[in-house]
């Protein structure tokens, strides 16, 4: 039996972290179960609990408006209950979070760890920011990503998304490069590392940018055009968080993250090479 649980394996980023953990198990069981969780911890004695289980939405996070006591339950409940069985056997839990809970540049050097979240204009970051809340008085390591990409084509990759709109967003943002992320929370994790870490890439670059990149080295058939901060309620029906955070901490740690530019370019070039 494998030393490592990792819940929400069937998802995105779970799918990601077998990569990283093949040999952890990977219970489909609803975190939000106190009874099948704590037989799971009975049963597997882990002495690390990854939950990279949520819901998200489908297609997107606007679904959440219309399933709150769901999402609910997937993101705040779950992670307490997680949290309290983790506690009583004093196992190691690592939470995966969301940057999506700032709003703005946190005055133009980027949101730390240590700043208030600021945004709950949809349910889904109501709930993110919730979990972030009560999870951090605790010996928590939460990592929080911001739209994660790498250069594998699919539904939940920021680029794949972003190269299926007619308009894109020209605010720029913090970007979480997949690779860099796994290095970071395989670092954190030997470690035994607590607390918040941002985990995005140095740097900020607008979703309109990152597509006149995909233009220039991947499709340059590709055709968009650009949609502004104003613009943006015509596309979507929940607000979005549109925010920067800084990584200061992580380098402390030694951790290095590349510049979202060379991280986006990187992807794009192998996804380039896929396609060809
Ligand atoms: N992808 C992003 O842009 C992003 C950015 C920042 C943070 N995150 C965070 O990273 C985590 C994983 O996200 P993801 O992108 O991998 O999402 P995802 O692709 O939707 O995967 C989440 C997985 O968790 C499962 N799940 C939902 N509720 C559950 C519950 N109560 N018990 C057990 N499993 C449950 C989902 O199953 P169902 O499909 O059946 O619900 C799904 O398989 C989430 O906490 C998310 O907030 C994601």
């Amino acid at each position: 039996m494998s030393d490592i649980v990792i819940f929400g394996g069937a998802g995105f980023i779970g799918a990601k972290l077998k990569t990283v953990y093949p040999d952890a198990a990977f219970p489909l069981a609803d975190i939000a179960d106190q009874a099948t969780v704590s037989k799971i911890f009975d049963a597997g004695k882990p002495s690390i609990v990854i939950n990279a289980a949520g819901k998200t939405g489908r297609p997107n996070v606007d679904w959440c408006e219309t399933h709150k006591i769901e999402t609910l339950r997937s993101n705040v409940t779950g992670p307490l209950v997680l949290l309290e069985e983790c506690q009583k056997r004093d196992i190691y839990f690592v939470h995966i979070g969301s940057g999506c809970i700032y709003d703005g540049n946190g005055n133009g050097a980027g949101f730390t760890e240590d700043d208030q979240p600021n945004f709950t204009g949809s349910f889904y970051s109501l709930t993110k920011a919730m979990s972030d809340k009560l999870l951090a008085p605790f010996p928590v390591l939460q990592i929080r990503l911001r739209m994660p990409f790498d250069d594998r084509d699919g539904p939940r990759n920021l680029i794949t998304k972003l190269s299926k709109f007619e308009r894109v967003l020209d605010v720029p943002n913090s970007i979480t490069y997949i690779p860099d992320f796994l290095s970071a929370l395989e670092t954190l994790v030997k470690k035994r590392a607590r607390g918040i870490y941002n985990v995005v890439n140095t740097g900020a670059i607008s979703p309109y940018e990152i597509m006149e990149r995909y233009k220039k080295i991947v499709d340059p058939s590709h055709s968009f055009s650009k949609l502004t901060l104003k613009e943006l309620p015509e596309v979507v029906s929940a607000a979005r968080s549109n925010c920067i955070l800084s990584n200061a901490k992580l380098k402390r740690e030694g951790i290095r993250m590349l510049s979202v530019e060379e991280a986006i370019e990187r992807a794009l070039r192998a996804m380039k090479l896929d396609k060809h």
